[in-house]
């Protein structure tokens, strides 16, 4: 390894995943609860699942992935559950599933990673913003409603830090107006609404298994969950170049002078290995699972009661600790839904405190050695986004939520007690520097 090489990775900073690997910022402040980027606990269990799928004989959609797939469907309540490369590759087939066109308009949340848009833009798609509630952080069934016209043809929520989005009137308005719902669930591992889980409600779920998220497959990996058995059978055709079987029975057999009544009464190498065919028009692409990542899956939702458990515990205690104080607000958690806590969001009232969320992020990092990070820059605001004529003021909740309101607190399953009290009296000490 170069001298270069080893300087980047001892301090962290410029890593060959740039933005989608760390948040080090190597300005000489000395953290102490630093943001991570490793979101799940990994132990022998995972290191024996990865030294036994690498003995495999198929290292690609083996038993591991028909496993985890299985474990995955159960974990949510759904009848099928197919694992894919990542949540964003899981999102275009979804979006192709639903033959979002060019034209087609799909109602989505800006308070997201692009990864919600971009499948939308990529199928020649219109993204149509709605405003975000206030309390919750997520898409406001209110907005959603006013957005409809004849050219919608979907619903893209996304369950924001791992509070599940007011599913019924959502989903009330999808029937009333004959439009697909996506479930973005790459923040709601085991997150419930009503007592129902995240990927069950819509028409479509599809999770995340990046390095950050609740649970992950090796730092990449996704998961896409439905009811609809049409659906599934799209999606393992979209997900793996459009390979379909063979129909046993068609009688069009005919290669060279062979020819014969059924599939079966060749040999077993003809007519090849695969048929291919199109799905609605569409054409899919390689989005598969290894089978390390899905053995590590499988341990990780053997996990996943833990790992939530443990969120949900941290979150509660930051919450207690954060009561109280004039001007911050903590996580907003409805009764009817169980937070799982991916993001642990609170907002500084401005008015409330005398002083804006910049100045009092600026104390907390600077002097408390507490690294808060923001999610997310409304979408239209993005260069490529704002080319397109976006209106910049159109959803004034998320554009007051992302410039001054919101901080996304250190937040992992392998926080200590210690890490929670520092950042806790690190809030109220900041809190109380900055307030005029
Ligand atoms: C809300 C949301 N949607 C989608 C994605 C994309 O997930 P992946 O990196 O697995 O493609 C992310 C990942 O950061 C996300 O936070």
């Amino acid at each position: 390894m170069s001298k270069e090489v080893d300087k980047k990775h001892i301090t962290g900073g410029e890593t060959d995943g740039g933005i989608t690997s760390s948040y080090a910022t190597n300005d000489g402040v000395k953290l102490k609860v630093p943001y991570s980027f490793m979101g799940s606990i990994y132990g022998e269990e995972e290191e024996q699942a990865v030294l036994a799928a690498m003995k495999q004989d198929t290292l690609t959609m083996g038993p591991k992935t028909a496993e985890f797939q299985d474990k995955f469907a159960k974990l949510c309540d759904v009848k099928h559950a197919l694992a894919v490369s990542n949540c964003t590759t899981g999102m275009h087939v979804a979006t192709q599933l639903f033959d979002i066109k060019k034209g087609d308009e799909v109602i989505v949340t800006p308070n997201t990673f692009i990864a919600t848009s971009l499948v939308i833009l990529k199928e020649g798609g219109i993204p149509v913003y709605a405003d975000i509630d206030p309390r919750t952080y997520n898409i406001d069934p209110a907005s959603v409603a006013k957005l409809i016209t004849p050219k919608t043809k979907a619903i893209y929520v996304v369950h924001y830090g791992g509070l599940m989005v007011d599913m019924d009137p959502i989903m009330e308005i999808a029937r009333k107006h004959n439009l697909y719902v996506l479930e973005d669930c790459a923040h709601a591992h085991t997150a419930e609404y009503k007592g129902r889980k995240a990927g069950s409600i819509g028409d479509v779920g599809v999770f995340s298994f990046h390095s950050l998220k609740n649970m992950t497959t090796c730092g990449e990996g996704g998961m896409i969950t439905t009811n609809n058995d049409e659906f599934a059978k799209g999606i393992e055709m979209l997900r793996c170049m459009n390979l379909t079987h063979w129909k046993p029975e068609d009688h069009r057999w005919q290669f060279g002078n062979i020819a014969c009544e059924k599939k079966s009464d060749l040999d077993y190498w003809l007519p090849s290995h695969f048929d291919v065919d199109d799905w609605n028009g569409h054409w899919g692409n390689n989005y598969r699972m290894n089978e390390i990542q899905a053995a590590v899956g499988c341990c990780q939702v053997d996990k996943a009661k833990m790992l939530t458990d443990k969120r949900r515990e941290i979150g509660h205690k930051i919450t207690a600790g954060l009561q109280d104080i004039t001007g911050i607000t903590p996580v907003f958690e409805p009764e009817e839904c169980k937070h799982v806590f991916h993001l642990y969001t609170l907002c500084v009232e401005e008015e409330e405190l005398g002083a804006s969320r910049d100045e009092f992020m600026r104390v907390l990092y600077k002097e408390e050695g507490i690294q808060g990070i923001l999610h997310y820059q409304p979408t239209y605001h993005f260069t490529g986004l704002k080319k397109m004529g976006y209106d910049q003021n159109q959803c004034p909740n998320a554009n007051a939520f992302f410039y001054k309101r919101e901080l996304n607190l250190p937040m992992h399953p392998k926080l200590t007690d210690d890490a929670i009290k520092t950042m806790v009296a690190g809030i109220r000490r900041a809190a109380e520097k900055v307030r005029r």
